[in-house]
């Protein structure tokens, strides 16, 4: 070991962030996905996982996964291109193709690889990416990979989207990227407006459905709700939100998915998700198939919290989705209201930076489709008695 890049780097740069407020340390929690947790011995409502339809424990997806174990075993053994495939790799990909109404589909081992692989694959130094400001960061590291120039327009802003556009006129090789439903702010990407402006401007279109897939438009994401899916070129997603599972995937045109499997960085120089995990995926995905109305009753559930949240006169931005944030600004202020509704028996995220901009830190609410009544009115109860702290 180096002791004097150690000393003089590594040991002050840990010191200062640990005396600073974005300090952060992973939360002791059991069984994080469940809808109650224990948070160091005491049972807290779960509020912070991205399970948004409690499939994670669904019965259906557990033994599909023990029959994947006991037959196939624990790992892969490599990556797909190497040691070839299970069928129930290409099983999940046929499925997926055909519930998000495009050709070909390729599973990744993460969301975060999925758009890895899609920048790595399509992208190259002569493309420039328009990226909305508060695309999650996945999509930014893809297009560091990429080496593409990275164009950024404020966040849901088309008319900015359309000036750089027509300033990047000359550039051939132009990608539009957005999220569908903003991770941190729970709100939704003006699609139709933006598929208008690729259009116009020859540019391809690349939507990340990962907190959209299994809850909108049936569970097929926004693009489906919208009635756009043929008119955006690159479906990307993951199996591991509301599907309950581990992975992503990219569902698009039978070329793209060609490249994708040739070039996606992540995907070629990575081993394979296990069987387990894709048949885990594979029973998620068909259970949502034939339970259609879960997305909508988690839309149902979020507006009710969401109305009393604001009634209380907490500001929960610009969200219409099962992610709820209530603005703190300060980092402080985020990390004493997680803790008071600790004690309510909420666990909440307190999301800061750089997680989200500077001086915008706030709880992050996902609300998920299995909460029950009893639930739903201890989380009213809980933000009543926060609002006397909060509203002081
Ligand atoms: C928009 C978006 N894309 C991709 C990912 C990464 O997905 P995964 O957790 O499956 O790697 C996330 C995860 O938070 C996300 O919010």
């Amino acid at each position: 070991m180096s002791t004097s890049f150690f000393g003089k780097y590594i040991v002050p740069e840990a010191a200062a962030l640990r005396n600073s407020d974005s300090y952060r340390t992973i939360p002791p929690v059991d069984d994080g996905a469940a809808r109650e947790v224990l948070y160091s011995g005491t049972r807290l409502l779960n509020l912070a996982s991205n399970n948004y339809l409690g499939l994670s424990s669904h019965p259906e997806l557990i033994e599909a996964s023990a029959k994947g174990l006991a037959r196939h075993g624990c790992s892969s053994g490599a990556s797909r291109l190497i040691t070839g495939n299970f069928a129930l790799a290409e099983t999940l990909e046929a499925e997926l193709a055909t519930f998000k109404y495009q050709e070909a589909a390729l599973v990744t081992g993460s969301g975060y690889a999925a758009n890895l692989a899609v920048f790595s694959a399509l992208a190259d130094r002569r493309t420039v990416v328009f990226s909305d400001h508060l695309n999650h960061a996945s999509i930014i590291d893809g297009i560091l990979l990429s080496r593409a120039r990275l164009v950024r327009y404020r966040h849901l802003d088309m008319a900015h989207l359309e000036r750089l556009l027509t300033r990047e006129a000359m550039v051939e090789k132009k990608i539009i990227v957005t999220d569908t439903v903003f991770s941190m702010d729970g709100d939704v990407a003006p699609l139709a407006r933006l598929v208008e402006l690729g259009k116009a401007h020859g540019a391809l279109i690349v939507v990340d459905e990962a907190h959209a897939m299994g809850v909108l438009g049936r569970g097929r994401g926004l693009a489906a709700a919208l009635g756009l899916s043929d008119d955006v070129d690159v479906h990307v997603g993951t199996l591991s939100k509301a599907l309950g599972s581990l992975g992503g995937y990219v569902a698009g045109r039978v070329e793209t998915i060609e490249l994708l499997r040739n070039r996606g960085r992540s995907f070629i120089f990575s081993t394979a998700l296990p069987p387990a995990v894709l048949a885990a995926s594979l029973a998620a995905l068909r259970h949502i198939k034939s339970n259609h109305g879960l997305g909508a009753r988690l839309m149902r559930l979020s507006k009710e919290v969401r109305d009393h949240l604001n009634s209380l006169g907490f500001d929960t931005m610009g969200s219409t989705t099962q992610i709820i944030p209530v603005a703190c600004g300060r980092n402080r202020v985020a990390l004493h209201a997680q803790a008071l509704l600790r004690a309510e028996g909420l666990l909440v995220a307190a999301v800061r930076p750089p997680t989200v901009p500077q001086g915008s830190a706030r709880l992050r609410l996902s609300l998920r489709a299995d909460l029950t009544d009893d639930d739903v009115k201890r989380i009213r109860l809980g933000f009543s008695r926060l609002r006397v702290s909060f509203f002081p």
